[in-house]
């Protein structure tokens, strides 16, 4: 079958654009350590306060005998619990492990200059986990429009010492 001179360059072209998408997917998540969150747990988004999102804060926990901590926050119109009012204080150096939802509407959870980022969805639990090499502040964003102050609804991470982390913070 003969092929037009052109239409073998566009084939050519189509070629490396799909290698190239492919790279590009690959590259993020190879090189850049983006992950996808799967296998999230689900929550009656009415009923928060029987579960550890009532009482949002810092935990610490026990895995295999090494300390860690678990962060809950709420996300809500138009603050992140914790985060907003008192920021949200972790060691460096540490495995911290975050849950995130939303009792109201869909918000994000975006941890500005990192890779961390998540959606805030209304009856599902989002939990990632990280370690905070560096001593310093993180500002939080929403990402999703939630309402009429969206552009106002921010907190902050606090990361500090391993060796001056107040534990006198902690929820039980
Ligand atoms: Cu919460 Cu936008």
């Amino acid at each position: 079958m003969h092929i037009h001179k052109f239409e073998r360059w566009w084939i050519r072209i189509s070629y490396v654009l799909i290698a190239f998408f492919i790279a590009t997917v690959v590259y993020g998540f190879v090189s850049m350590d983006l992950k996808v969150i799967g296998n999230y747990q689900t929550i009656d988004p009415q009923n928060l306060s029987e579960t550890p999102f009532g009482t949002p804060g810092v935990r610490e926990v026990t895995n295999g005998g090494v300390t860690e901590y678990e962060v809950y926050v709420q996300t809500i119109q138009f603050a992140f619990l914790p985060g907003t009012s008192s920021p949200i204080t972790v060691p460096a150096d540490t495995r911290i492990t975050f849950y995130v939802t939303s009792p109201d509407v869909l918000h994000g959870f975006d941890v500005a200059g990192t890779n961390l980022n998540t959606m805030a969805i209304p009856g599902q639990v989002a939990k990632f986990t990280t370690i905070f090499p560096e001593v310093r502040e993180y500002g939080i964003v929403c990402n999703e429009y939630c309402g009429p102050a969206h552009h106002i609804m921010e907190g902050k991470i606090n990361v500090v010492p391993k060796s001056e982390f107040d534990k006198s913070n902690l929820v039980e």
